[in-house]
């Protein structure tokens, strides 16, 4: 993980490097710092801790900064933990990089410079490439890294100057993403385009085997050998205000509130005439009727968008659908084959693992669809066919709207491979179709009123642990929900099959033991209730999500989140909204760092 950003212009550019930083903390935000070009020298200001608590507060107490070219880093620690010593950038006065990646070959490397008298100071696997690229380098940049990029395996994309070519910036990359912005007299590196939206929306992907070259004069791309290459430029449609938080208190809390905007975004353009249409990513038809299997890959929310689309196209399609986790898909050796489709859940696009799921399954023949929220990215790049998801900047390291547009993805390509596959007819397609393009509204509907979420936060955010309950599409929601409360609330909570607790888990339930029970399905009301009587019994305080309109014994729940009425099948998507609220609202009552929580970052672009 990690962010990287870079500037050279002819103004001081310390605050504007801190700046785009800051919009790059969700990649990790363990440490961050900047080496500019300051005078004749390279100077460095490092500091561990979140930009505002460390760097920041480090920078007020230097001299001030005049440089006009500097690189810069926030940090997900991989190799080494969370220290001053360890932050980015890196260097030895000579040259100082910033790196985004891992290093795999790291040790080896090492040993060899130590052999030839380099001593480390810190435990980082990016040293290593700093103190080569020094061995390498003598006069000439782009022969460095030539010699540098042909020894190091793994993942990377690095920012790198040397002090004897001053306001230069060198970048290079490999699996990790790196965009170069181009200004109006100045020219970026980041990570990511939301980091520069302010300055530019114009920028150019960097490629694998490219090497570029930033200066006051403008943006030189050249191959491995110092050849000049022309690229594409490209401009970003995202603006500013969408990349920032809107009046909001926290990102998570605006990502939320947009959902019903960017579940249109993602199926309006997809709907022709009142049913589904996917000719614009090239899956047709035919393609659709042939498939043998499906598998769904994806991390995190990702692959819970995934279950959902699983239920669905399972119940709608009659097709078998595997889902799988990437990271376990890629060393399974998976069953995928030719005659197969593979779709392929991401909202960076850029995640180790599901990239990895996505070469594997072309490597063995099957066709990939991507769902990607980020355009351009490694992932969209590398499918066969690619559906964006339309969402906008997603900020929050926890993930909300890219979810809801995925999951709503998911229905709209369940309804189209049971429409195609016969399965349902035509009259019942456009219904459904309706019924989607409807969800939006009711979305809108449980977002009028916040304190049925803040109540029940007030009632589970001094809870040690906690269950959440539902049968069918219920299960795959409840997951989904499970995942966003412990990760922002670090209240430990588990997701379980209700009918399958009493094989185990009910043990668990101890007198106030919060359970959160999703029951929007009519078809296993009556079960649900039962399991949740169970529950009950058993000391269990309830919440029970559910449509309003439902009549909930109080032997049965304690509270009820009440859903505006809709079509069974859509309930879940609209319920996801219920389940991030109660989440969000738990853990600002714990007083949790929301939009950053601990351990985490938003792009995983490591195994
Ligand atoms: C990280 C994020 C999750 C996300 C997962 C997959 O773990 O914290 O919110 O679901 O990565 O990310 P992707 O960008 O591939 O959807």
């Amino acid at each position: 993980m990690c962010g990287i950003v870079g500037f050279v212009g002819k103004r001081a550019c310390a605050d504007i490097l801190v700046d785009a930083l800051k919009k790059l903390e969700y990649r990790g935000y363990d440490s961050a710092g900047i080496a500019v070009f300051e005078n004749d020298i390279i100077k460095t200001v490092k500091a561990k801790g979140k930009i505002g608590e460390g760097l920041s507060v480090k920078l007020k107490d230097e001299p001030e900064l005049h440089a006009v070219c500097g690189i810069g880093h926030t940090r997900w620690a991989t190799h080494g933990e969370p220290s001053d010593v360890n932050s980015h950038p890196i260097g030895n006065g000579r040259i100082s990089i910033v790196h985004n990646g891992i290093i795999e070959n790291y040790r080896d490397i090492k040993n060899f410079l130590i052999g030839k008298g380099y001593v480390f100071e810190s435990e980082t696997d990016t040293e290593t490439v700093a103190k080569l690229l020094d061995y390498y380098y003598s006069g000439d940049p782009v022969e460095a890294i030539e010699k540098a990029v042909s020894i190091i395996e793994g993942a990377y994309a690095l920012g790198i100057i040397f002090r004897n070519h001053k306001n230069r910036i060198y970048a290079v990359r490999k699996d990790s993403p790196l965009i170069v912005g181009k200004g109006n007299g100045e020219s970026f590196i980041a990570s990511d385009v939301t980091a520069i939206l302010e300055y530019t929306r114009e920028y150019y992907c960097l490629e694998r085997g490219e090497i570029a070259m930033l200066d006051q004069e403008g943006i030189h791309f050249t191959d491995l050998h110092g050849e000049a290459i022309e690229k594409e430029l490209l401009t970003a449609e995202w603006d500013v205000e969408s990349a920032q938080k809107g009046g909001y208190e926290h990102f998570m809390l605006k990502e939320i509130h947009e959902q019903p905007d960017a579940i249109r975004n993602t199926i309006s353009p997809r709907v022709k005439n009142g049913l589904p249409d996917f000719s614009e990513c090239g899956l047709t038809a035919d393609k659709i009727s042939s498939y043998k299997h499906i598998f769904i890959v994806g991390c995190g929310s990702a692959m819970h968008a995934g279950m959902v689309g699983k239920y669905l196209i399972e119940a709608l399609a009659r097709t078998p659908v595997i889902v799988d986790i990437a990271s376990e898909f890629r060393y399974r050796d998976p069953l995928v084959a030719e005659g197969d489709l593979a779709v392929i859940v991401s909202q960076s696009g850029e995640t180790a693992d599901t990239l990895e799921a996505l070469k594997l399954s072309k490597a063995k023949g099957a066709d990939t669809l991507a769902v990607v929220n980020v355009v351009g990215s490694s992932i969209a790049r590398e499918a066969d066919m690619v559906i964006y998801t339309n969402a906008g900047p997603e900020i929050s390291v926890c993930s909300t709207k890219a979810y809801a547009v995925q999951t709503a993805f998911m229905y709209l390509l369940a309804f189209e491979i049971a429409y195609v596959r016969g399965t349902i007819n035509e009259i019942r397609c456009r219904e459904l179709v309706k019924g989607l393009l409807d969800v939006p509204g009711k979305i809108g509907e449980c977002l009028e009123d916040m304190s049925v979420y803040q109540f029940v936060a007030s009632k589970i955010f001094s809870a040690d642990s906690l269950l959440y309950i539902g049968r069918g599409l219920d299960n795959a929601l409840s997951m989904e929900g499970s995942l966003k409360l412990k990760e922002i609330s670090y209240i430990h909570s588990e997701a379980y099959a209700a009918g399958e607790l009493k094989h185990g888990t009910i043990s668990l339930i101890e007198d106030g033991t919060p359970v959160i029970a999703v029951m929007t399905q009519t078809a296993l009301k009556e079960k649900m209730i039962s399991n949740v009587r169970t529950v009950k019994s058993r000391g269990a305080k309830v919440i029970m999500i559910c449509r309003s309109s439902e009549n909930v014994d109080t032997d049965c729940a304690d509270y009820k989140v009440g859903l505006p009425d809709a079509e069974d099948i859509f309930l879940p998507l609209i319920a996801t909204v219920a389940m991030q609220l109660i989440a969000y609202y738990t853990a600002v009552q714990r007083g949790c760092d929301v939009d950053k929580p601990r351990n985490l970052a938003k792009s995983v672009t490591v195994e």
